[in-house]
């Protein structure tokens, strides 16, 4: 098969970045302070925050799942993209992290459509039903649970909602029979792509955007 398109070269990915998707000072200031508290540098990157919300203005989306919050990073971008009505629940186990998410939300203004609940992601989504339904789940939490996670936002997302998975090209192994890295690792995301790709009630794509971003439309009727 021939590969089709343009090779992104780092001209052209400065060009995007700087075109599309700049951060803002509190942006680009939170993973060094981050990082200076021991929290690991794993967040997305700016073009897959602008990506995030251009899919999220597309399904017009109000009310947004995240799993997996980090230091915040992602949760700003797409808080960002809501309505001023909007709602965010970002799920997060670790308790530095949700601190610190909750504490950059603030600084962004958004501690009105944000709430970042800590536990255990496949604990906290049983129960988030009677909040449902959501227009999109954002997964970016343990690669091992994302097909456990699908389960569960499948019933929580709304037909014409967005299923999106971080890292969906597992750093550019996905595909290799006989990778070099953490072999497990890739199993869960190629495990997981397989479930976006034929599951009958989406509609989905591995987009080639930094580590990959699986992005499935729940289909309506
Ligand atoms: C890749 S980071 C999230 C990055 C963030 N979405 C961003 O791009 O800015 C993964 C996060 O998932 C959290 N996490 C790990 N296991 C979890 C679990 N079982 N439930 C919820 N969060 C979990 C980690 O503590 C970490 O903060």
């Amino acid at each position: 098969m021939v590969m089709k398109g343009t090779p992104i070269t780092e001209e052209l990915f400065d060009y995007i970045v700087d075109t599309f998707a700049r951060e803002d000072d509190l942006l680009r200031t939170m993973p060094a302070e981050a990082h200076r508290r021991g929290v690991p540098m794993i967040h997305i990157s700016p073009e897959q925050g602008k990506f995030l919300q251009v899919l999220m203005n597309a399904a017009g989306v109000r009310k947004a799942l995240e799993i997996g919050s980090l230091f915040g990073y992602s949760t700003i971008w797409m808080a960002r993209a809501l309505p001023a009505d909007g709602k965010l629940i970002s799920l997060e186990v670790n308790p530095l992290h949700v601190q610190l998410t909750s504490e950059n939300v603030k600084r962004a203004g958004l501690a009105e459509q944000v709430e970042v609940r800590q536990g255990k992601a496949l604990d906290l989504l049983a129960s988030l039903d009677a909040e449902a339904p959501f227009d999109l789940a954002f997964l970016d939490a343990v690669k091992d649970e994302y097909v456990a996670y699908l389960d569960q936002v499948l019933r929580l997302v709304r037909p014409g909602g967005l299923i999106i998975g971080d890292n969906a090209s597992a750093n550019g192994e996905v595909w290799q029979s006989a990778p070099s890295g953490n072999g497990s690792y890739i199993r869960a995301l190629r495990a997981f792509n397989h479930r976006m790709a034929t599951d009958p009630r989406l509609t989905s794509l591995l987009v080639p955007i930094s580590d990959g971003m699986c992005v499935g439309v729940v289909k309506r009727g």
